[in-house]
């Protein structure tokens, strides 16, 4: 290529960076009143959600309560004490979850993140339906391996799964800070305090990746309120709820 033209080429680059830097500025998060962060809020999640104004969060973290691989492949430990406290939590229809999802994208900044947990079976029969109405696009996946066996009438479950999503418009450059986080993470977390916990350590990892000290993250079914342990870590904020408080 000319020089010249290489030299045109290389202003237009640099002109829509600017161009991109100004559009896609994110403001200052101005976070709702009557909402305390870093708090075990009990409420309903799609309450919290509506009461979150638009743009505002850089980053989501969302672990749907539902029973899919329990009751789509029958294998499920309910006689164990486990399976007890997991049935005895709200589930999820896809409606709820995509209604969850929806809301989510809506409070999300450009460019923000959604973090998804997902197991095997959902992973396997794909998110799209939820993400029917959103801006949001599958970027990435992280497997978490529990280093315990699950059940299974096959092959027992070591692993879960964090989808990761961006809000448009889709960017890495500037908006994902850290660059050695391997896609497999193996973790140990002891389920004393809710069947579903999630670790602390990779979702730590994966908030400081898109956020930034004194950012606020969101978790609006947040179980442990492991989101909320991980926040305080790292310096982040924190705002969400469960039904369980
Ligand atoms: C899979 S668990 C989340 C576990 C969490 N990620 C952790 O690390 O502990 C899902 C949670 O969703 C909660 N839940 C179910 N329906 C809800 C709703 N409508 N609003 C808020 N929380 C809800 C359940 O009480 C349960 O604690």
């Amino acid at each position: 290529m000319p020089r010249e033209a290489k030299q045109l080429v290389e202003s237009i680059d640099t002109t829509m960076k600017t161009l991109a830097a100004t559009l896609f500025q994110i403001p200052p998060t101005v976070l709702p009143a009557g909402f305390k962060p870093n708090t075990r809020l009990q409420m309903d999640g799609l309450d919290f959600l509506a009461g979150q104004p638009e743009t505002t969060y850089p980053a989501a973290f969302f672990d749907p309560q539902y029973r899919g691989v329990l009751e789509k492949l029958s294998y499920g430990n309910e006689g164990k004490d486990r399976g007890k406290r997991r049935c005895a939590l709200k589930q999820m229809s896809e409606q709820v979850i995509g209604r969850f999802i929806r809301e989510i994208d809506r409070v999300l900044t450009p460019s923000g993140h959604l973090f998804l947990w997902v197991d095997k079976f959902h992973l396997c029969r794909g998110v799209h339906p939820w993400l029917d109405g959103t801006g949001l696009d599958i970027v990435d996946l992280v497997t978490w391996d529990k280093a315990t066996f699950g059940m299974g009438y096959r092959t027992r479950r070591r692993a879960e799964y964090c989808i990761i999503l961006q809000k448009q418009p889709r960017r890495a450059k500037g908006v994902w800070k850290v660059h050695n986080i391997p896609d497999v993470i193996q973790e140990r977390v002891f389920r004393k305090d809710h069947p579903h916990a999630k670790p602390v350590g990779l979702q730590g990892t994966l908030l400081a990746a898109v956020t930034d000290p004194g950012d606020t993250v969101i978790d609006p079914a947040a179980g442990s309120f492991s989101v909320l342990t991980a926040a305080q870590a790292h310096g982040r904020n924190f705002m969400g709820c469960d039904l369980e408080g």
